[in-house]
């Protein structure tokens, strides 16, 4: 055989060889849920009302997304605005699409402070809902949701951001449902929702308890209520990282992963719920106002490398932990991302750009996933050879 023939023949085996995990852009092998599936991951991404309609980010939302999460239609400020007058309309349209579309459900959020009905706050603070009544009124809520929508959601989150920021952190003594009703709250609700769902994964939810905060203190304060609530048998199935990074604070993904297999190790699945990576970016005025809109024009958010490295270290936290079920973004556009309208000042947090190109931080988790499968082996039986 001479050169040119060699070589010819060894490309072809390593065409071979590639061929699982090439990347080739322009076809559905290459979508973000093609290349989890390899390995059993399931990629999602947080949905609103627009996804569903607008047929360009519909179609993302199908093609590149294997697990949904609702990003507002499942809170009880949006399924029952007035006490007793129920809208499920968001919820019910986007676990249909999802059935129709082959992905799966995250539910989000049943016990969380934020985003509750205006009549449930205000009859509590000015005392028409008594304390007992309150927790009656939390049990039905759980029962009727988790129940509307019983073995068709994959993961509930039953209880979302209780612990404390500081450090040592601890279960917030000051929190809505842990001042009114006690932190024996949190092992009830689980215990309601497995009554409703018996097979929904349930998982505890929080914001830098997978190492984020450099300190490992909510990881620390995560992981003791996590065995505490398995020491008394409650249901706790998952824990749920939400991964919501800023460039200007430090981020390490080996502590990541060791904490996300730390939780593994107490048999619970681990899940990286919420992520995305933002930073301070050009803005249009001096409120701060940034680039964000569609109808602006095209921001210069030069691709930021750290953002694609930040993704890439939390997708290879959760792919070195086989107990990390699903990888999920909080919605994958500049344009729709919760990010400006809370962190003032900031954005460039999402997969694609407000124009919906994709963005290096899309590239970047490709490669990873479609490396995830195997990088081909590059020795033969002799050390020397390249085949
Ligand atoms: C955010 C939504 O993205 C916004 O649209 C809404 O106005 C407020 O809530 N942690 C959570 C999510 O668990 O529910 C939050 O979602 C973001 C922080």
């Amino acid at each position: 055989m001479n050169f040119c023939s060699m070589a010819a023949a060894a490309a072809s085996v390593l065409a071979l060889a590639n061929s699982a995990t090439a990347v080739d852009a322009s076809t559905s092998a290459s979508t973000l849920r093609a290349l989890g599936a390899q390995v059993g991951l399931r990629i999602g991404t947080a949905v609103t009302p627009l996804d569903l309609s607008d047929p360009t980010l519909l179609q993302i939302t199908s093609d590149q997304f294997s697990v949904l999460t609702p990003e507002n239609e499942m809170k009880w400020q949006v399924v029952e605005p007035q006490q007793g007058n129920f809208d499920w309309t968001g919820a019910d349209n986007l676990v249909n699409f999802a059935e129709e579309h082959g992905e799966r459900v995250r539910g989000h959020t049943l016990v969380w402070h934020n985003q509750l009905p205006s009549w449930l706050t205000q009859g509590v603070a000015n005392g028409t809902i008594s304390n007992s009544q309150l927790r009656d009124l939390l049990h039905q809520h759980i029962t009727t949701e988790v129940s509307r929508y019983r073995g068709r959601i994959w993961q509930w989150d039953v209880v979302n951001e209780m612990l404390t920021d500081s450090n040592p952190s601890q279960v917030n003594p000051n929190d809505f449902w842990i001042s009114h009703l006690g932190p024996g709250i949190i092992a009830d609700a689980f215990r309601w929702a497995r009554a409703a769902d018996p097979h929904a994964l349930l998982c505890y939810n929080d914001y830098n308890i997978a190492g984020e905060d450099g300190s490992n203190a909510k990881f620390n304060a995560a992981l003791a209520m996590a065995q505490n609530l398995l020491a008394q048998n409650v249901p706790i199935d998952c824990v749920g990282d939400q991964g919501h990074l800023d460039l200007q604070f430090g981020f390490n993904p080996i502590l990541m992963t060791q904490d996300l297999q730390t939780y593994a190790g107490l048999r619970v699945k681990v899940a990286l719920t919420e992520v995305d990576v933002r930073t301070f970016v050009e803005t249009t005025d001096s409120n701060q106002t940034p680039i964000v809109s569609r109808t602006d024009p095209t921001p210069n958010h030069t691709a930021n490398p750290a953002a694609a490295d930040w993704y890439t270290g939390m997708l290879q936290s959760c792919l070195t932990v086989k107990a990390c079920v699903s990888f999920t973004v909080w919605g994958f556009d500049d344009a729709e991302s919760w990010v400006p309208g809370t962190f003032k000042g900031e954005g460039d947090a999402d997969l694609y750009d407000v124009n919906l190109n994709p963005k290096p931080q899309f590239t970047a988790l490709q490669q990873t996933l479609s490396l995830s499968a195997g990088a081909p082996h590059r020795r033969g039986p002799n050390d020397n050879d390249d085949d």
